[in-house]
């Protein structure tokens, strides 16, 4: 059996991964990293190991990994930062021996995407592809649970939702589906061994149809209206919304750390249809359909984001 890390496992999405793959043998052969291992102190299963790990230190980092063999690294929150932090990943991966990596990106990656997240992993992608380990690209579409909560939610109390997303498409994904997908590709990484996977819900839809979809599910009419990246930026300053994302900025009222530049880059680059993507690649990676939005919409809507997965299993 081959041993499988987490790094970010004290994360939304490394809880969820772990969880599965707990599930599908509590004697697996886990390491969790986290800045903290504290927090993952409940896990007790007989080959957990947890182990502190920050992707700004690499010695803490080639520890942490020892004895790995496939490791799933969650894409930093460090915008701009983040692509050296993923460079320490890798090398201590490599150094500890680790054979391959699950790397969490987002969709539409490619060099003329302006997305501030999409241009650090299009930079992570490349270095992972010349590093000589193995890897697999999940390309995560937006979360359907953003898009709800986050976008539709407070629509549904204004009527509007006012947005720089022009007539773009996307595909939003639950985070369950992410998991999955995630948690399947760890379990056989052999199969999945220099594949790219576009891991998208089942539905294209633009911003007049997910709103539409957010008038039935809330009962209560919401118009979208599209705006321009000068008037999106000015209303999430009006909120308080820090420009750039600073590690030691406090999380929003939600629970989340957001930065206005990167929230508004990634709404151009749904504009300008990068994330017009569609695949059946969570089908294919888990056996089973993704679930479409008004699914992940009627589950989370009345959650506050950062508390949606203590619902789902
Ligand atoms: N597709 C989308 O719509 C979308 C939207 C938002 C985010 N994302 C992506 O989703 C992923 C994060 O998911 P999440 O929901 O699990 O985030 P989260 O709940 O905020 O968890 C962040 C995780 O990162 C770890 N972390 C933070 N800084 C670290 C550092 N310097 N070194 C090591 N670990 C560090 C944290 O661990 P400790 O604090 O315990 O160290 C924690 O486990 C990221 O890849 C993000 O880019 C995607």
């Amino acid at each position: 059996m081959s041993r499988i890390v987490v790094s970010g496992a004290s994360g939304d999405l490394g809880r969820r991964v772990t969880d599965l793959l707990l599930r599908a043998d509590p004697n697996r052969e886990l390491t969790l990293v986290s800045r903290t291992p504290d927090k993952l102190a409940h896990h007790t299963g007989p080959g957990i190991l947890l182990r502190e790990g920050d992707h700004r230190k690499l010695e803490l980092l080639e520890a942490a990994y020892q004895g790995g063999d496939v490791l799933f690294l969650i894409s930093g929150l460090n915008l701009g930062r983040r692509v050296e932090e993923h460079r320490n990943v890798i090398a201590a991966a490599q150094k500890a021996g680790i054979r391959h990596i699950v790397y969490t990106s987002v969709g539409g990656v490619q060099r003329r995407n302006p997305a501030l997240s999409a241009i650090d992993h299009y930079q992570s992608e490349l270095d992972l592809r010349v590093s000589g380990l193995e890897y697999t690209f999940l390309r995560n579409a937006l979360y359907a649970e953003i898009v709800s909560n986050i976008l539709v939610a407070p629509g549904a109390d204004t009527g509007r939702m006012e947005q720089a997303t022009g007539d773009g498409y996307l595909a939003p994904v639950s985070k369950a589906n992410v998991a999955r997908s995630a948690a399947a590709c760890l379990l056989d990484p052999e199969a999945h061994a220099g594949a790219v996977y576009e891991i998208t819900g089942p539905e294209l839809l633009n911003f007049e149809r997910i709103a539409a979809i957010g008038t039935e599910v809330y009962g209560r009419p919401i118009e979208y209206v599209p705006i321009t990246a000068e008037e999106r930026l000015a209303f999430y300053d009006s909120i308080g919304i820090p420009r750039t994302y600073d590690p030691d900025m406090p999380p929003s009222p939600d629970g989340h750390m957001w930065a206005s530049d990167e929230l508004v880059t990634a709404e151009i680059a749904i504009a300008k249809g990068y994330q017009a993507i569609q695949s059946r690649h969570v089908e294919q990676i888990t056996g089973h359909e993704p679930e479409p939005l008004r699914t992940v919409m009627e589950r989370a809507k009345s959650m506050r984001y950062d508390k949606i997965d203590a619902a789902v299993s």
